[in-house]
């Protein structure tokens, strides 16, 4: 069960209007109504993937009541580290003091958090971990392409962790989902820059180690696989939409959050939305918003919450949570 929860964002928060500034040709209300964000925060003077994750894991362990050296396992969920070698997860277990922990990184795109709160579940069921970190962090404003307007103005930087523990009195996740679907790897993916095509001065020159997406048929899929997503961990707890108090869906634009919402007859009043504050921050989105929804007493005990996502790949999982 999460027991503690903590999330950070760099200091600077950039408003649609500062893309007129860089020399793209987007508009604050073409923004807002194609994806409902206003802003999102961007990482500048030595903010990284890793030293968010390690302030979001700082409160997440302090309001669980767990000191560093009491953490097992770290479940570091993230598309854009720090560096490809070593793990984030190592680098944020150095910093944070959790000497008495493995580590690892988990790619699940925007799926990560997710993907690793299950990760976690089964390490704690097999009695492998008793306090597992969870992570979602990312700055992906160094891996988006800044000239490309159809995706730069969607993606921000910011982390969320999560402490987990064994479930107790009921409480913790009462059902989980996973897939994932690598025909479609190709619509949402960096083209080169990997081991299989190692950056060259032509690569970098057209930007093809940057993030590229096809955002209509992304759209579609995102839609399609939340729903899923949704209607599957339902089922295997034997409940309905009206029996989730909360739902956290990824933050990647209002457009699928309401159409996920209507899918699983809900009011909007019992969706968590901050995609208009902070953009799409693929891994860190759902759980920055599962500790917003925390920290605004959006979440009480004895409440079940439904976490869900989907993300490159393609890859899509939710969980149901009870408080
Ligand atoms: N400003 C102004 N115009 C723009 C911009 C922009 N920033 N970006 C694209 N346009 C233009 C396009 O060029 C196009 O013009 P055209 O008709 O002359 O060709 C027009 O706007 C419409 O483009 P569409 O792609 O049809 O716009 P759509 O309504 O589909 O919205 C969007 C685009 C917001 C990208 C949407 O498709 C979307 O949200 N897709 C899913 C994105 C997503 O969730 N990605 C993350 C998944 S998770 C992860 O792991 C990262």
């Amino acid at each position: 069960m999460i027991t503690g929860t903590g999330r950070a964002v760099p200091a600077y928060a950039m408003p649609n209007a500062d893309f007129a500034a860089i020399g793209i040709d987007t508009s604050d209300e073409w923004i807002r109504e194609r994806t409902g964000i206003r802003q999102r925060y961007i990482a500048r003077d030595g903010e990284t993937c890793v030293s968010l994750a390690a302030d979001a894991s700082r409160q997440a362990m302090a309001r669980a009541g767990v000191a560093p050296e009491d953490i097992d396992l770290i479940v570091f969920g993230t598309c854009s580290p720090d560096k490809l070698l070593p793990a984030s997860g190592v680098e944020l277990q150095a910093q944070i003091g959790a000497v008495n922990a493995s580590a690892f990184d988990l790619n699940a795109a925007c799926t990560s958090f997710v993907y690793g709160v299950s990760v976690a579940e089964g390490f704690i069921a097999a009695e492998s971990a008793r306090t597992v970190l969870v992570i979602g962090a990312e700055k992906l404003s160094g891996i988006i392409n800044w000239k490309d307007r159809n995706t730069c103005v969607l993606f921000g930087d910011g982390a969320g962790a999560a402490i987990m523990q064994r479930a107790q009195g009921g409480k913790g996740v009462v059902s989980r989902f996973m897939r994932s679907d690598g025909h479609l790897a190709s619509l949402l993916y960096r083209p080169k820059g990997g081991s299989a095509e190692p950056v060259t001065p032509e690569i970098l020159a057209e930007g093809s180690h940057l993030v590229a997406m096809a955002g209509r048929e992304t759209f579609k899929h995102a839609v399609r696989s939340m729903n899923e997503a949704l209607d599957r961990a339902l089922a295997d707890a034997g409940l309905t939409g009206d029996d989730i108090d909360l739902l956290i869906p990824h933050q990647a634009n209002l457009r699928i959050i309401e159409a996920t919402a209507k899918h699983g007859h809900m009011p909007m009043d019992k969706v968590f939305v901050n995609v208009d504050r902070y953009g799409n921050t693929s891994a860190g989105s759902v759980p920055i918003a599962l500790d917003e929804a925390m920290q605004s007493g959006r979440i009480q005990p004895g409440m079940k919450v439904m976490l869900v996502a989907f993300g490159a790949g393609f890859t899509w999982a939710s969980a149901i949570h009870q408080f």
